[in-house]
């Protein structure tokens, strides 16, 4: 299974930005990529410069967010098919930040998720536990109740990514250790047996939270980790490129 290094870019960059990022990663992927798949998630109105710029190269674009309906009338939304039609092949689903700054629930990103694969996209569907989840010894039920919620039933493996994010990791520089996410991603992979049945095992469990050059080689080291979902650390081409050129 070949890793995927997906880059969210969140709310950052005014277009200047996304075109330089774009023509840096362009200009690095020439000499051919890392041993691993590539992703970049820029902000909605840059898809569309950043897609046209990597057009030809073999990095992949995809959305943030998209809607549960195709088209119609929701105001401020974006569909599945918009992000389709841009030439995005991705989109994350369920992220912490949107959970806390939408009130998104497990049933609304299940819902997301079937319109986004309906769309032929491939979700990326977070999920994480808070600090005091963590604190409190709840992290793997908080985690599996994203999953059973979050993750609809029966999807082809190939076609869906999970993310695992622990909140209080993201954007914070604190890490999970190695040995919380090996137990986190073997619960995951247990977990998705039951959801994806036949070839659960070609799911790809990305980490997230705080991934740097400085301990991407060990995180992407740890078994069950097939890549990672990278933040601040995507903002900066020669980052992003040394996280990716850390894959095993
Ligand atoms: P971070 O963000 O790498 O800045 O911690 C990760 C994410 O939220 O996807």
């Amino acid at each position: 299974m070949k890793p995927l290094i997906a880059g969210n870019w969140k709310m950052n960059g005014l277009s200047d930005d996304a075109k330089a990022l774009a023509e840096d990663l362009k200009a690095r992927s020439a000499a051919g990529l890392p041993a691993c798949e590539l992703l970049v998630c820029p902000p909605f109105l840059h898809i569309a410069q950043v897609a046209g710029i990597l057009q030809g190269t073999e990095i992949r674009v995809g959305g943030q967010d998209c809607h549960t309906a195709g088209s119609g009338a929701h105001t401020g939304d974006v569909s599945g098919d918009m992000l389709r039609d841009l030439g995005c092949g991705y989109v994350i689903l369920g992220h912490s930040e949107r959970r806390a700054d939408h009130g998104e629930n497990d049933a609304l990103v299940r819902a997301k998720a079937e319109a986004a694969q309906a769309a032929g996209l491939v979700p990326i569907v977070c999920v994480g536990e808070t600090a005091d989840q963590r604190a409190a010894g709840e992290a793997l039920a908080v985690i599996a109740r994203q999953l059973k919620g979050s993750v609809p039933v029966g999807m082809a493996a190939e076609r869906l990514v999970i993310a695992y994010e622990p909140v209080w990791a993201i954007g914070t520089g604190q890490t999970a250790t190695p040995d919380d996410v090996v137990e986190v991603h073997r619960e995951i992979r247990k977990l998705l047996v039951g959801l994806v049945g036949e070839g659960s095992d070609r799911v790809r469990i990305l980490y997230g939270g705080s991934v740097k050059p400085a301990n991407a080689a060990e995180l992407l080291g740890q078994a069950n980790v097939d890549g990672a979902l990278v933040g601040g650390a995507s903002l900066k081409a020669e980052d992003f490129w040394a996280i990716a050129a850390s894959c095993p």
